[in-house]
């Protein structure tokens, strides 16, 4: 890990194009958990039955790189960023990339949730996961 200076983080939403119980959901964390890890990044990702919402936090322009790749990644589409500042301290030091499928009520589905209430919801989801050590590399 290098040193937390220029710490960033943001938040994005996407259109996921497969389903819930797809083995494309572990493609993408364990090559965001290979990457992560080597690049000072962590963070959280959710996804409902039809959206993903991320946390990435770390360097600045390493985060911002990052979404770009994302952004481009054919596994879903219109990607939304919705929130990104500096920050003096990580949310999520211990995950170079949680993961969370979230049952959510028809009116809770991530595209009717505002920002903050998508950070909670994010924030809740890695406390009752960090019990499993399964994706938690770091
Ligand atoms: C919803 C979603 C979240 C992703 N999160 C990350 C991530 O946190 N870190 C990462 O390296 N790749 C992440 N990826 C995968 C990247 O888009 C990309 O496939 C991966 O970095 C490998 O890219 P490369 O083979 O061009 O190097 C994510 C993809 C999707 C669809």
């Amino acid at each position: 890990m290098t040193l937390d200076q220029d710490l960033s983080y943001l938040l994005y939403r996407s259109r996921a194009l497969f389903s819930e119980d797809d083995l494309s959901n572990l493609e993408i964390l364990r090559s965001a958990i290979l990457f992560n890890a080597c690049n000072s990044i962590t963070g959280f990702l959710c996804r409902d039955a039809n959206f993903f919402v991320q946390i990435l936090e770390g360097p600045t322009h390493t985060i911002t790189a990052l979404l770009e790749k994302i952004r481009t990644d054919p596994r879903h589409e219109d990607l939304e960023l919705l929130e990104t500042a500096p920050i003096k301290a990580r949310d999520y030091p211990q995950w170079s990339m949680g993961y969370a499928q979230a049952t959510v009520m028809p009116e809770t589905t991530f595209d009717k949730m505002e920002p903050a209430a998508l950070r909670d919801l994010i924030k809740t989801a890695s406390i009752s996961q960090g019990r499993k050590v399964i994706y938690n590399l770091r």
